[in-house]
């Protein structure tokens, strides 16, 4: 028997999906009348919500262990360690052997959370990483007090196989949230504080309901009132259908950014990878949208060093990202993850060139960033106050094109202020407000 725990504190590694798992466990903990900790050390019950996509992220969370229960101990204390997320999924039986962690629970499981706490407390093992064909999310409680932007995840999981990737293995097959149960989950948000909500799926544009997409769902969210922006995030380029793309150029609280990754240049590399889209696919498709939003600010992500690729690929990368003139872009070193098809490849990519394709890909991202935010100034647009900045009187708010922006004054968390955009650094804007905009 073990004390159960009073205090919790929940840690999130990974994707916005990921974020948005941590929330909700964080609220089922609150839910058992559990209270939140300050930080992990001081904390009764310490949940790490791993990520997997890439090797590091894995050697982070046994770190992670290790420092937590040294801190833990400075202070006298043994706090109940629960591992979730995809780390959780992929790994779940090698952490308790490895680490001797008291709870492992998947992404598709966590709504078992407590049960499992109270497993742990009476010493049994607690491991649950099934993937139920009733989704969890009927089972988790209210949405409390958010912030001024909210993630609500719509749709999880993924059929696309790309070779590389551990998605279908830890999140499961592609299932879309019910139509009813998402737009309930938007009201309650708008009701907790959001004025911003980011519909999420590792696939988000593959959502469907009964012959619905995501576009008829972003068309039902923009009539919620109170609710200003929407935005939507991780998107297949082969899921994104007309009628999501004519809703960038009529529905007023879609914001104009979208993040659809490609990950290489190359098509030969693009079909090694699985991707079924090849890079003239992707242009063509990036020149639809901006026919309809022509100042849609577009964003990617990037893999370097697949198997296989040679200069000539990469420069192939280089070329479409002068092409397209990324607002913003994350790019990542090839980790061959275990049970991957690409994992067996062996034609690798030496680590030094990885590491100097990298840098030249950034150095290429960087600058467009920068251009990106150097032709932003002087423009007009709303800014939705997110945070206290660094400097007394300093706010901390988004862009439509996601551009953090710095600006002072008198504005309150959740505000929606007009300022022109002053100045552009290389990573954030300096705004002026100019009038506050009525809800
Ligand atoms: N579902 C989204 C993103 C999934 S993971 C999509 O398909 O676009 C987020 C990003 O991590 C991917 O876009 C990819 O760039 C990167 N990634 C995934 N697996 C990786 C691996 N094995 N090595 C390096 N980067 C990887
Ligand atoms: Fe991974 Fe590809 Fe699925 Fe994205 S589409 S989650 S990269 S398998
Ligand atoms: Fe990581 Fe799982 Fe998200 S592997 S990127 S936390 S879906």
């Amino acid at each position: 028997m073990k004390p159960a725990p009073q205090t919790y504190h929940v840690k999130s590694f990974g994707c916005q999906m990921n974020v948005y798992d941590g929330e909700r466990m964080a609220e089922l903990m609150a839910a058992q009348g559990m209270t939140p900790a300050a930080d992990a050390a001081g904390a009764d019950l310490v949940v790490l919500n791993t990520c997997h996509i890439r090797e590091r992220a894995t050697e982070k969370v046994y770190s992670d262990i290790g420092r937590i229960r040294k801190d833990a101990g400075k202070q006298g204390r043994v706090p109940m360690i629960a591992i979730a997320g995809c780390v959780a999924q992929a790994e779940g039986a090698e952490i308790v052997a490895r680490a001797k962690v008291d709870v492992v629970v998947g992404p598709q499981a966590y709504h078992n959370l407590p049960a499992l706490v109270a497993q742990a407390v009476v010493g049994e093992a607690a491991l649950d990483t099934d993937m139920p064909l009733a989704s969890k999310f009927g089972k988790l409680p209210a949405r409390r007090k958010v912030g001024p932007s909210a993630f609500l995840t719509v749709q999880e999981g993924c059929d696309k196989f790309c070779t590389y990737c551990v998605v279908p293995y830890t999140r499961g097959a592609e299932i879309s949230r019910p139509f009813a149960a998402i737009v309930d989950e938007a009201k309650a948000l708008v009701d907790a504080g959001a004025r911003e909500i980011t519909l999420l799926g590792q696939n988000v544009n593959a959502w469907d309901d009964d012959g619905r997409g995501l576009h008829d769902l972003i068309r039902t969210l923009d009539r919620i009132e109170g609710l200003a922006r929407i935005r939507y995030t991780t998107s297949h380029p082969n899921d994104m259908r007309q009628g999501l793309i004519d809703a960038h150029g009529d529905v007023e609280s879609l914001m104009p950014f979208l993040h659809l990754p490609v990950q290489s240049g190359s098509t030969r590399i693009l079909k090694a990878m699985n991707r079924s889209h090849g890079r003239d696919d992707y242009l063509r498709l990036m020149d639809r949208v901006r026919a309809v939003r022509p100042d849609i600010a577009l964003s990617g992500d990037f893999i370097v060093g697949f198997p296989g690729e040679t200069e000539a690929d990469f420069a192939d990368t280089l070329s479409l990202v002068d092409a397209m003139g990324y607002a913003q872009a994350f790019s990542f070193k090839y980790s061959p993850r275990p049970g991957t098809p690409a994992a067996t490849m062996t034609d690798e990519v030496p680590e030094a060139v990885m590491d100097e394709r990298l840098q030249r890909l950034q150095a290429a991202l960087g600058r467009d960033q920068q251009a990106f935010n150097r032709a932003s100034v002087g423009r007009t647009c709303t800014v939705l106050v997110e945070r206290r900045g660094k400097l007394p009187g300093q706010m901390l708010g988004k862009s439509p094109w996601l551009q953090s922006v710095h600006l002072m004054g008198d504005h309150a968390i959740g505000d929606l202020v007009e300022v022109e955009l002053a100045a552009a650094g290389p990573l954030s804007m300096t705004g002026v407000a100019r009038m506050p905009v009525a809800a």
